[in-house]
């Protein structure tokens, strides 16, 4: 037995345990601030000091302390918050928080020798960029951690006031707040997963004898059925829980299953050969959904799905246009293909859960972003009631639409635990988050755009093939009805199926693909008409709200400044691009708020899970607003599916549901109040002393008591979020339970970037954007969630993109080390503009902001990089290799 210091206190460890040092600290010590992520060193976010080192404990094993110092973020904020933490609070330097602690922990190191070394001097970017240089973020928080840094370096945060506009802030600073992979139940055991490892085939048997026979295996539960198909690499077959990971780990080695192997199509280009395999070849197969939207019966072809055209307008007409222009080779015409790959959400947090059953009762942690809709879906597959389940979410690592639907850790966590009669968790290794947790889905498109000699618009046609997996219902083309007018539109969305995993919803699902395509096929369009293309989109745009953007845009020097196409000269070439999206906004009809007087202060409870996004403190904010309180004097309590009906993160209506919820409670708890204080409260008496002086009460937003008598902008529910009232709409409040808010929200972006024409690597140098999402409730909040979407949109422009074993169909980016997402060094200058009209309309002034915001980057990027180059880009990501041959293409034509 040895000895290392622990946050100052002595503690022995084994000195032939060469375990992970991570192990230790989280298991045996609780310290579970330390998080586990890439388990590669390669994010940071494990990241400890050994004597006073930043160290990877996910590399570092436990006897490598032996007589050493360890200090974890727990011990950082132990005997008051470092100068660093206060500042991370203060400069909203994180979102879903699960990186958090390595970056404060090096932060801090960081900071302490830069005080030393420099006084107060505030670091440059570049100095803080390479000290940070070993932490990843997904949510993409760089911008704050620059200034909490810079500020907390020179001294700003000293003293040892805290200010946080985040209510959590101080717990996730601190290693504090809890996610799903941190809780420890008594008894609890580590269930993991066995999957398939061939792309196509029967299963033929499933023997789980010798897994069962391991010491330490508590219960081995199949997933699968012999005569199931297996339809990708990494399906469930089977699912292990034991005392311990590594027993796990060995079990599930030592399950031994049988799969005939059948011809396999991996990939869309693969599955649309005319002998490829059929991936759904019965009638009744059902495939996966990569879209939140309800999947409508649709025309197959072997493996391809569609067209989805719908949202066409005059589709005979635009089709015949654009042959007659091709025909007649009219020079105005602008066509192209465009492809995409997929980008993987990559959430910081895995997939995770929890399962517990005491009697009837099942309780599931679950890192998820539907906590209401999760315990639904639980219940049916459980066969239990649904009041006999909960769902606990407390704080989420992420999940940007990838943890909206039921997946295999929980399937297997349920019947792990059931089958144990023991809580059991089921947590993804990060070879399975990136490979079979969902990813936005590649897409082929083909894209023609005709303008008229006068220059109006006469007719688009956008086919896009989405390569989805085994999912279908991917929206791509069909996003381009919400942009500019035409004449006529033929925009049609397929979907090929192939034997990979499935797609999944991604932040804005299809719209940054469609406007890689069509933004650039708008500014080629400009550059024909020899326009402006501020000045087209102007023309080409009926919408109100981007016409107040394109005047915003063109007034910024970095746009007045910009060089026509060509002009750069040199190794290094600047260039200068625009691009803009649409997104809608959603209000999800069933579910309701509570909001009380409970021991003489307010209390809002909902069901709705933060995953980084914000909703406690816009809850918080929005009631403390209406009620002139401070945001901390009220108790939010959410996260558990017990509560009333919360909606979903997902699909632009949290906010959109949530503020008219809030609103339309307070105004309710205001009247009730003021009957029980005989009409003075509110008008003579501040709300603070009549809260205070009140007995507990407790209004629901959706309830019809006092309704009539709510400001007419409250008193129906689909007033107060603008309902937009279309048979479109009526559909899907039908089927899939939300109606569509009435205005469209808008992003412009534009970008200025530096090609190094030796080499092919980009930098985005400057980002700016203009959002009409109407006032936003949180301000600095929702600058986050933007500054989030500019990051990924950034990766998914010039890093980001999957790679696949064509012959397996395993994926072999499926570490950090190999699927490259953007870091701290990577980020551009951003300035945010909101445009505060346009949503009157709605209760609360707007809506939120988490999907437009990223719509537009890598068009922009792309045009960008077209006006430093003249070189088109048709494929993303926009990597060195890609933007070299472009221009040897070029050199040769
Ligand atoms: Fe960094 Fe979420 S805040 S990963």
């Amino acid at each position: 037995m040895d000895h290392f210091t622990l946050n100052g206190q002595m503690a022995s460890l084994d000195a032939a345990d060469h375990s992970p040092l991570i192990d230790t600290l989280r298991s045996a010590h609780g310290l579970t601030g330390t998080k586990l992520v890439c388990g590669a060193g390669v994010c940071g976010a494990c990241t400890v000091l050994v004597d006073g080192a930043p160290t990877v404990s996910c590399l570092s094993p436990c006897s490598s302390v032996a007589g050493k110092a360890v200090t974890t973020v727990e011990g950082i904020g132990a005997t008051g918050l470092h100068p660093v933490q206060r500042a991370f609070m203060a400069n909203d330097a994180l979102q879903c928080g699960f990186c958090t602690p390595g970056f404060i922990v090096e932060a801090a190191a960081f900071h302490d020798a830069w005080r030393t070394a420099h006084g107060t001097r505030t670091p440059e970017r570049a100095e803080i960029a390479e000290a940070l240089s070993g932490h990843l973020c997904r949510c993409g928080a760089y911008a704050g951690i620059y200034r909490a840094v810079a500020e907390a370096c020179a001294g700003t945060f000293d003293g040892t006031a805290e200010i946080s506009t985040r209510l959590e802030a101080r717990q996730k600073v601190t290693g504090a707040a809890k996610y799903t992979v941190d809780i420890q139940l008594p008894g609890q055991l580590e269930g993991v997963i066995a999957r398939a490892h061939i792309p196509h085939g029967r299963i033929t048997s499933i023997d789980m004898t010798a897994a069962r026979a391991i010491p330490g295996v508590s219960a081995v539960v199949a997933l699968a059925a012999v005569g199931d198909t297996v339809r990708y690499n990494g399906a469930p077959i089977a699912a292990v829980a034991a005392r311990d990971r590594a027993t796990a780990v060995a079990a599930r080695d030592a399950i031994k299953f049988g799969i005939t192997a059948l011809p396999a199509a991996t990939g869309a280009a693969a599955a649309s050969a005319g002998n490829a395999p059929l991936v759904y070849p019965g009638f009744f197969d059902r495939p996966a959904n990569a879209s939140e939207g309800v999947v409508l019966p649709s025309r197959w072809k072997g493996n391809r799905r569609g067209p989805n055209a719908a949202f066409s307008l005059k589709p005979a007409e635009a089709k015949a246009a654009i042959a007659a222009a091709r025909t007649k080779a009219d020079p105005l015409l602008v066509e192209g293909r465009w492809t995409t790959e997929a980008q993987c959400h990559t959430c910081f947090e895995p997939h995770a859960a929890l399962a517990s059953f005491n009697g009837d009762r099942l309780t599931v942690y679950l890192s998820t972003q539907a906590i209401s809709h999760m315990a639904g879906a639980i219940a049916k597959h459980a066969g239990l009631a649904e009041d006999k389940v909960e769902v606990i979410a407390e704080h989420v690592g992420g999940g940007f639409g990838s943890k909206l639907s039921l997946t295999s850790e929980t399937v297997a966590a349920v019947a792990l635990a059931r089958a144990a009669k023991a809580p059991v968790r089921v947590a993804y290794d990060r070879h399975e988050e990136l490979s079979v947790a969902g990813y936005r889905p590649g897409a082929d498109m083909q894209l023609a755009l005709l303008p008229s000699a006068s220059g109006a618009l006469s007719a688009i046609t956008f086919s896009a093939t989405a390569d989805s997996g085994i999912a279908v219902n991917s929206a791509i083309a069909t996003l381009a009805r919400l942009m500019y007018t035409a004449d006529a539109k033929f925009l049609a969305d397929y979907d090929v199926v192939s034997h990979l995993p499935p797609g999944a919803p991604f932040r804005g699902p299809g719209g940054p693909v469609m406007a890689f395509a069509l933004e650039q096929a708008v500014d080629a369009a400009a550059e024909k008409l020899k326009v402006d293309p501020i000045a087209l989109r102007q023309r080409w745009d009926a919408d109100a709200n981007r016409q107040r953007l394109y005047n915003w845009a063109s007034a910024l020097p970095l746009w007045q400044q910009r060089q026509p196409t060509g002009a750069a000269t040199g190794r290094l070439r600047r260039g200068v691009g625009i691009a803009a999206g649409s997104w809608l906004y959603w209000w999800q009809a069933e579910g309701e708020l509570e909001l009380a007087v409970v021991g003489g202060k307010l209390a809002v409870r909902s069901s709705v899970q933060d995953m980084g996004t914000g909703s406690r403190t816009l809850l918080a904010t929005t009631l403390a607003q209406s009620f002139g309180l401070k945001p901390d004097e009220i108790t939010v309590d959410i996260g558990r599916s017990s509560l009333p009906h919360g909606p979903i993160s997902g699909g632009s209506r949290a906010t959109a549901t949530l503020v008219p919820q809030a609103l339309t409670a307070a105004e309710k708890l205001k009247m009730r109040l003021r009957r029980l204080a005989k009409g003075k409260a509110g008008d003579n008496q501040p709300w603070r002393e009549v809260i205070a002086a009140s007995a507990d009460v407790a209004v629901r937003s959706d309830r019809p008591e006092d309704s009539t008598t709510l400001s007419p902008g409250l008193q129906s529910p689909l007033a107060g979020v603008g309902y937009m009232g279309t048979v479109f709409d009526f559909i899907l409040r039908k089927f899939v339970g939300v109606t569509t808010g009435r205005g469209g929200q808008g992003a412009v972006g534009i970008a200025e970037v530096e090609v190094d024409t030796w080499t092919g690597h980009t930098r985005l140098l400057r980002y700016a954007t203009g959002l009409a999402i109407g006032k936003p409730q949180v301000p600095r909040l929702a600058q986050s969630q933007v500054e989030g979407s500019i990051i990924q949109g950034l990766g998914y422009a010039l890093y980001e993109g999957r790679q696949l074993d064509a012959a397996t169909g395993a994926v072999l980016s499926a570490g950090l080390e190999d699927y490259r997402i953007p870091g701290i060094a990577d980020v551009p200058e951003m300035h945010i503009h909101f445009d505060e009209q346009g949503f009157e309309h709605v209760a609360g002034g707007g809506v939120g902001v988490g999907e437009i915001a990223g719509v537009p980057v890598a068009a922009a990027i792309a045009n960008a990089i077209y006006n430093a180059t003249g070189n088109r880009a048709y494929a993303l990501p926009m990597r060195p290799d890609r933007i070299m041959a472009a221009q040897s293409i070029r050199r040769s034509a």
